[in-house]
C-alpha cells in the first residue's frame, strides 16, 4: 500500500490542530508532505511541521529548485490530499478551481482522493456560497466532513469547528486503504437513461440522469481500477482521466453490444443505467406527420388513442450472467445490477437479484424526491445472497465509494 498522504494547511486558527493530525498518522507510519498557504505560515512555524512530519513543508510554487515542476511532483506524489483545516476561502476557491498558490494548483492538479475538513467562522460556514462550493465539490467526489458544532476562536457557538483530529486521521486512514483496492482491475460501469426512438424527433426515456454512475465511475479511478464508462444520453460531463474509456450510447440495443464487448476483460460490472425495458417496434427514418399518426389512431370514448407497439429490449445484466455461466466471461466476474423501486424496494431488489442472476443488487427508493431520479445524495441498500448491508444517506460519492468498498472486501474475502 502507498502509505503516503499530502497534507494541506490552511490559515485558520484550528491550523495547531493539524499538528496533532500529523502526529497521528506518522505514528502508524504514514508518510506526511504538509503544504502550507502564506496565512497558514502567519499562525504556525512551517518549522513545526517539518519536525513532526521529518520533510520540508512545500510552501511555493518555485521553492524546490529540484523539482522541475513543484505542484505537479507534489500531486503525484500520494495517493490521498487531506486539507485541514481549510478555510472558506479555500472551500470556495477549490469549487471555482482557482489556482493561485502552491496548495491550490497541487489540489487543481491533483487526481486522488481529496478530503477536506473544514474550520470557519459559523457565518462564512453556513453562508450560501460556501454551502453551495461544499455540494458542488461533494457532487465532483471530493470528500467534505461536517465541521462539529461549538465554541469557535471567534467567541461564536455553532457550526464551523474543525472535526476532530482523529476523525480526519481515521478518514485518511480509509482512504488509504481503499486508493489501490481496484488496482489493476477493470470495472465496467452503465449509467443514465436509453432513450428508444419512434422516429428522429420523438423517443421514449426515464427520469434517470446517470448521476450515481458516474460517481461510481469516479470512486472506482480513485480505488485504482480501469474504467469503461457506458453512458446513455446524460448531461453531465465524463470524468477525465488516463484510465478511463468513455463509450456514448443511444439506445439499450447500443449498450448491450458495448457492454457484451467491454465484459470480455471486466473484473466487476455495475449496471446502474436505467434501460429502457421497451422499444417502439418500427422507427421511423423520417419524422411521423401527424395526419400519419392519426392514420393509426382511433376514436375511444371521446378520445384520440393512438396505439403503439413496443417490444421488449435485451436485459444486459441477464445477458452477461448467462455468458458468465456458459464460459465466455471471466468465472469470478462480479455482477452489480441496481433496482430503481417505487414500492415494495426489498422484495422486489431479491426476487432481481435471483432472476437476473446477480452478486449484488443496489435497492433505492426512487418514489423519494431527496435521493431519487437527479437527487445529490442516496441512500441504498445492498442485497447480496450473503445477506444485507445499509448504506446511510450520503453523496452518492459517498455512497458509491462504500459500494465499492463493500463489493471488494466481500469479494475477496470469498
Ligand atoms: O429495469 P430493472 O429494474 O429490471 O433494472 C434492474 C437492473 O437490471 C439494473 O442494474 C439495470 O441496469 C439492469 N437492466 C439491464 N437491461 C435491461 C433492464 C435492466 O441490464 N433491459
Amino acid at each position: 500500500m502507498d502509505k503516503r498522504v499530502l497534507l494541506g494547511v490552511t490559515g485558520s486558527i484550528a491550523a495547531y490542530k493539524a499538528c496533532e493530525l500529523v502526529r497521528l498518522l506518522v505514528k502508524e507510519d504514514i508518510g506526511v508532505q504538509v503544504v502550507m498557504t502564506a496565512h497558514a505560515t502567519e499562525l504556525m512555524g512551517p518549522a513545526t511541521f517539518r519536525s513532526l512530519s521529518g520533510n520540508p513543508v512545500a510552501l511555493d510554487l518555485f521553492d524546490d529548485p529540484g523539482a522541475p515542476i513543484h505542484h505537479i511532483e507534489l500531486a503525484q506524489s500520494a495517493p490521498v490530499f487531506v486539507i485541514a483545516p481549510c478555510t472558506a476561502n479555500v472551500v470556495n476557491k477549490l469549487a471555482a478551481g482557482v489556482a493561485d498558490d502552491l496548495l491550490t494548483t497541487t489540489a487543481l492538479a491533483f487526481t486522488g482522493r481529496l478530503i477536506l475538513a473544514p474550520a470557519a467562522n459559523t457565518q462564512m460556514y453556513l453562508d450560501v456560497a460556501t454551502q453551495e462550493s461544499i455540494r458542488a465539490l461533494q457532487a465532483r467526489g471530493v470528500t467534505v466532513l461536517t465541521a462539529d458544532n461549538g465554541e469557535l476562536a471567534c467567541g461564536d457557538v455553532g457550526p464551523g469547528r474543525l472535526p476532530d483530529p482523529r476523525v480526519i486521521a481515521d478518514e485518511a486512514r480509509r482512504a488509504l486503504r481503499s486508493s489501490e483496492a481496484l488496482a489493476g482491475r477493470h470495472v465496467v460501469i452503465t449509467a443514465g437513461p436509453t432513450r428508444e426512438d419512434f422516429d428522429p424527433v420523438r423517443f421514449v426515456s426515464n427520469h434517470s440522469t446517470g448521476r450515481m454512475g458516474y460517481a461510481l465511475a469516479r470512486a472506482a479511478l480513485q480505488m485504482g481500477a480501469t474504467v469503461t464508462l457506458i453512458s446513455g444520453p446524460v448531461s453531465l460531463p465524463a470524468p477525465v482521466d488516463a484510465r478511463l474509456e468513455f463509450v456514448g450510447v443511444t439506445s439499450a440495443r447500443e449498450m448491450s453490444a458495448a457492454v457484451l464487448q467491454a465484459a470480455a476483460t471486466a473484473d466487476i460490472v455495475l449496471a446502474a443505467a436505467a434501460v429502457a425495458d421497451f422499444r417502439p417496434r418500427i422507427t421511423s427514418e423520417v419524422k411521423l406527420k401527424k395526419y400519419a399518426l392519426s392514420e393509426l389512431s382511433e376514436l375511444r370514448e371521446g378520445e384520440t388513442v393512438i396505439t403503439v407497439e413496443l417490444v421488449q429490449n435485451p436485459d444486459i445484466v441477464t445477458q452477461l450472467s448467462e455468458a458468465r455461466a456458459a464460459g465466455a466471461l471471466k468465472r469470478d466476474l462480479v455482477l452489480v445490477g441496481f433496482a430503481a423501486e417505487t414500492n415494495d424496494v426489498d422484495s422486489n431488489a431479491r426476487e432481481k437479484l435471483a432472476s437476473k442472476g446477480l452478486d449484488f443488487i443496489v435497492a433505492n427508493d426512487v418514489s423519494r424526491a431527496d435521493i431519487g431520479f437527479g437527487a445529490a445524495e442516496n441512500e441504498v441498500l445492498v442485497i447480496s445472497p450473503e445477506g444485507d448491508t445499509p448504506i446511510a444517506k450520503a453523496s452518492k460519492f459517498e455512497v458509491a465509494w462504500q459500494l465499492l468498498e463493500l463489493i471488494t472486501q466481500a469479494t475477496n474475502a470469498s
